[in-house]
């Protein structure tokens, strides 16, 4: 046995996790929207250390890596993804590509382990141009159509002239080779703070959230603020407004323990002070482990807006974008991280389900998969400040490493 090749390297792993953040640093955190500079760097680094993973492999058509071994065996995919959402954090992403990248220097080359890591980096599992869309499109979900009207949220740039700047266009995308891999692990900080008030250091994924998205449009009358008295004003701003508060008031009695909703962009046409808005936008999103409960305040929301329909003053419409599966994490995965955590955390580890979306879920529609938490200081994420004690990210790394170690002796 060579000891020295089978252990991880904890140096190594913050080492990499640093080299990430200083590419596109903004604050303590990064700013890296898909397709960027700092993004397609980002890839760049990756691939450059593939080979000393014992891996080969570039980036796809859809800006994917999703390397390959050639030693015998059994094969894991692991990984997470390197971009992040505007001015966020340092670690939602590139953590689980690390530990996957740091899985696979351990496992490949030693030839007393049984069978191979294969590290991947998801494109745009922030949803810049859509949602989950590199592992989307490896599971067979993302067409031609669909990268043809993808656009950037923020720069409007379509997603065919990302791809040719990138130097991507014309390249194939890499599609799931069925029975190829035992399944898909990732590793993510929690994003959260429930294992940070438990005072424990792993999370066993048991579920991810369904996520549902709606463009929910108002269209009033636009008008000059200072001529128009108010009783006459059709103000799409202030029936969204109220819209918004309505929300707030009816969902709690209709909503699940762990149901969430956020309004999270808000569009006023034309958007100026002087100017009654003549019509309004919202992204608007509901997140439950249950469609049924989701479904339930769909209707909900759809009669709210029958109700300001009704009233006659401004006219609404609903439509849903984005309707995203729940999904659940498989046993003998969770099993695994259990006893990894045994061994390297003491045992300290809880089962839980997440908050976040993330591409196992995804990839959880093909194979068997798993996740893995670990802390997030304050249970802050979706911001610079996002952060992790170096402690936590070591063990959540020798527990990562270990749990692949056992999925792959089966
Ligand atoms: C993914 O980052 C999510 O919003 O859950
Ligand atoms: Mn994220
Ligand atoms: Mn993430
Ligand atoms: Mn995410």
């Amino acid at each position: 046995m060579t000891a020295n090749l089978s252990r991880i390297d904890g140096a190594r792993v913050l080492a990499d996790l640093h080299a990430l953040r200083a590419i596109g640093t903004y604050k303590s955190g990064v700013h890296k929207p898909t397709f960027s500079e700092p993004h397609l760097r980002s890839l760049a680094w990756l691939v450059e250390r593939l080979p000393e993973a014992g891996l080969a492999g570039g980036i796809d058509g859809i800006g994917n890596i999703i390397s390959t071994s050639t030693k015998d065996g059994p094969k894991l995919l692991a990984g997470s993804h390197l971009e992040s959402q505007n001015h966020a954090g340092w670690l939602d992403g590139p953590l689980g590509v690390v530990y996957a990248l740091e899985a696979a220097r351990v496992i490949n080359r030693d030839p007393d382990m049984k069978g191979a890591v294969e590290v991947a980096a998801w494109c745009d599992e922030e949803g810049h141009f859509g949602h989950f869309l590199g592992s989307r499109s490896y599971v067979g979900g993302v067409t031609e159509a669909d990268i043809d009207t993808a656009r950037d949220r923020n720069e409007g740039k379509s997603m065919r002239d990302a791809l040719r700047d990138a130097g991507l266009a014309g390249r194939a995308r890499t599609r799931c080779e069925p029975g190829r891999h035992v399944g898909y692990l990732e590793a993510h900080i929690e994003q959260g703070e429930t294992l940070e008030s438990s005072g424990l250091n792993i999370g066993i994924v048991t579920s991810i959230v369904g996520i549902w998205q709606y463009r929910i449009a108002f269209t009033g009358e636009q008008n000059h603020a200072g001529t128009t008295r108010m009783a006459v004003r059709r103000d799409a701003g202030l029936a969204l407004a109220r819209f918004c508060v309505a929300i707030d008031d009816r969902f709690p009695a209709a909503c699940g323990p762990r149901t969430v909703w956020t309004t999270g962009r808000i569009t006023l046409d034309p958007g100026a002070p002087s100017i009654i808005p003549g019509a309004a936008e919202m992204l608007f999103q509901i997140r439950d482990d249950d469609p049924a409960v989701i479904t339930r305040l769909e209707d909900l929301l759809r009669g709210m807006a029958a109700e300001v329909n009704a009233q006659g003053r401004c006219a609404v419409a609903v439509e849903r974008i984005r309707t995203g599966a729940p999904a659940l994490m498989d046993a003998a995965f969770q099993q695994a991280i259990e006893q990894a955590g045994a061994a390297f955390a003491g045992g300290k580890a809880l089962r839980m389900p997440s908050g976040a979306g993330h591409d196992a879920q995804v990839l959880a529609t093909v194979m068997p998969a798993g996740m893995l938490f670990v802390p997030s200081i304050g249970g802050i994420s979706h911001h610079w400040t996002e952060n992790t004690a170096d402690a936590d990210i070591v063990t959540g790394a020798e527990v990562f490493v270990d749990a692949c170690r056992r999925l792959l002796a089966r």
